[in-house]
């Protein structure tokens, strides 16, 4: 019944004002909360709060399978995966938009697959996003005037703390862009799901990069509050750069990611 599912993420927690409520259980347990579904952008939308609608759950606690399963299971085959992430980058500031095609996964220990039994299949994830999505997600903020990184890696950490100044340089010369604690686990159960699955993320913070790496920083820590405050003051920001991706994102039965475990099952 849905064409298309939104995860939210930190300080994201509701979308529509006027919506109806469904409360579901999947194969896996229940989601984070019940998905809100409303018409919007032309396509019927169910809505997910990541973390639940307060904050319930903490990164490594997300019912990842149940939250993807859910909105699989209301009919959405395409899925995009809202985020808040840091800078790791001099080149990522506070405040812009970034779509992330990458992820270093340092996660452990969590709800991260939906293959816990005998058998099940090793994904492939050489690209862990939809590429067709990407492309039109991609398009569709071209002419914003918002700045946005069509392409980013973003180191996802376990979590629930943050980063240390010694972690934040590692990955800064891993090459990572980015760093957030939700956007590997999230996009490896829909791959595995085979849905298509593409994220946009919004910068709130620098990621304990110092002075020396991004001159803005002016090395500060990072903290819950401001996360979510730097987020929810930049809500009228940040929802038509949402709108105008769910406009664009159109469906394709024969995109390859509903065929990504061809080849991957295990004999058994
Ligand atoms: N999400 C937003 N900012 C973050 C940070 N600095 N580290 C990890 N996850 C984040």
């Amino acid at each position: 019944m849905i064409d298309l599912g939104i995860i939210g993420g930190t300080g994201f927690y509701k979308f529509f004002d006027r919506a109806q409520e469904l409360s579901v259980s999947t194969e896996y347990g229940d989601p984070s909360s019940p998905v809100t579904i409303a018409e919007w952008g032309g396509k019927t939308i169910g809505f997910l709060p990541r973390h639940g609608r307060n904050h319930q759950y903490l990164p490594h606690r997300v019912p990842y399978t149940a939250n993807v399963a859910a909105l699989r299971d209301l009919g959405a085959e395409q899925i995009l995966g809202f985020n808040v992430v840091g800078s790791l980058s001099p080149e990522v500031g506070k405040g812009h938009f970034v779509l992330i095609d990458q992820f270093i996964d340092l996660t452990w220990g969590r709800d991260w697959s939906v293959f816990d039994r005998p058998g099940g299949a090793h994904a492939d994830a050489a690209e862990p996003y939809c590429r067709r999505l990407r492309r039109q997600a991609i398009d569709s903020l071209a002419g914003s005037s918002e700045v946005v990184h069509p392409r980013a890696t973003a180191v996802v950490i376990n979590g629930p703390r943050f980063q240390t100044k010694a972690e934040s340089k590692l990955y800064h010369s891993w090459g990572a862009d980015v760093i957030n604690m939700t956007q590997s686990t999230e996009a490896s159960v829909a791959r595995e799901l085979e849905l298509c699955y593409v994220n946009l993320s919004y910068c709130t913070d620098y990621g304990v990069i110092s002075e020396d790496i991004a001159p803005e920083s002016q090395d500060p820590p990072v903290v819950h509050r401001d996360v979510v405050a730097q987020f929810q003051r930049n809500l009228h920001r940040v929802e038509p750069m949402v709108r105008a991706v769910v406009e664009a994102l159109k469906d394709d039965p024969k995109c390859r990611c509903r065929n990504a475990l061809e080849g991957c099952w295990v004999q058994h």
